[in-house]
């Protein structure tokens, strides 16, 4: 299988702290391939190392073979590596649609630019339109954004997301601050994108139930490094991620 993704000895040194490191891991496109470890184990800052948002101490990060490591995020996001966007990204008086339009525009201006005036603006607006009803917010289009309640937040950034088309999602705890009820209806959300998307999905998340429903494969690390790749099964059967992580004898 061909790696979508990979990086080769990545490595983040803050002062004299060492953040990630040496990190060489390659994602075969399609998959589902989740990142676990203990609180501070560098899984944000890998992501971060990912989107170009930080510049590595060390190391390379390679998109379908091609050296990305000097580009900034927003070349990388033209490449089909979408970074989650931020609560504060979203405009909380416009709607959820508008929203979503203009993630789809700014994303990919290059392609918008082949066509002009309405046709341009028809496009942003189907793939907003789509992106919306892909993560449950059908019937939400006309609502202010800021006026959503916390779970169709949550939603509405999977929505920009998907706008900007990527091949590779990065996704951060998207569980994160989501109700318990609601928890079910934004795995359901993500299953979604998998199937009828097609994409390849790197996720953090701290819920291992949810870890071994979803992944294809289990990336841990642990003080930076990446301590075990593998199936979920052989993961959590792994007498050192069993005690080192998942604090089990
Ligand atoms: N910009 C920064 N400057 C200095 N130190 C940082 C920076 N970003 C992260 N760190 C440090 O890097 C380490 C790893 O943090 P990171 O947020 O990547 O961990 P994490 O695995 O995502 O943790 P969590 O599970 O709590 O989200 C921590 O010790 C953190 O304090
Ligand atoms: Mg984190």
């Amino acid at each position: 299988m061909t790696a979508i993704l990979e990086t080769q000895g990545l490595g983040l040194r803050f002062g004299g702290a060492t953040i990630v490191d040496d990190v060489s891991l390659s994602v075969p496109e399609g998959l589902f391939v989740s990142i676990i470890g203990p609180n501070g184990a560098g899984k944000t800052s890998f992501f971060n190392l990912l989107s170009g948002l930080y510049r590595p101490s060390a190391g390379r990060v390679f998109l379908r073979g091609a050296d990305v490591t000097a580009l900034p995020p927003h070349a990388r996001v033209r490449r089909g590596l979408g970074r989650s966007f931020q609560l504060t990204t979203i405009f909380p008086g416009l709607s959820t649609l508008e929203n979503a339009r203009l993630a789809a525009q700014a994303a990919r201006p290059g392609n918008f630019a082949l066509w002009r005036g309405a046709a341009r603006d028809r496009a942003a607006l189907d793939r907003a339109a789509a992106a919306l009803a892909t993560v449950g917010l059908r019937g939400r289009e006309g609502v202010p954004a800021g006026s959503l309640a916390h779970g169709d937040k949550r939603k509405l950034e999977l929505a920009l997301l998907l706008c900007t088309e990527p091949a590779v999602l990065l996704l951060d705890e998207p569980t994160a601050g989501v109700s318990a009820e609601e928890v079910p209806v934004m795995l359901d959300v993500i299953r979604r994108i998998r199937r009828e998307e097609g994409k390849t999905i790197l996720m953090v998340e701290h819920k291992m139930d949810v870890v071994h429903d979803l992944s294809d494969r289990v990336a841990v690390l642990a003080n930076g490094a990446l301590v075990a790749y593998d199936t979920p099964d052989a993961v959590m059967a792994d007498p050192f991620v069993r005690s080192a992580y998942l604090g089990v004898a």
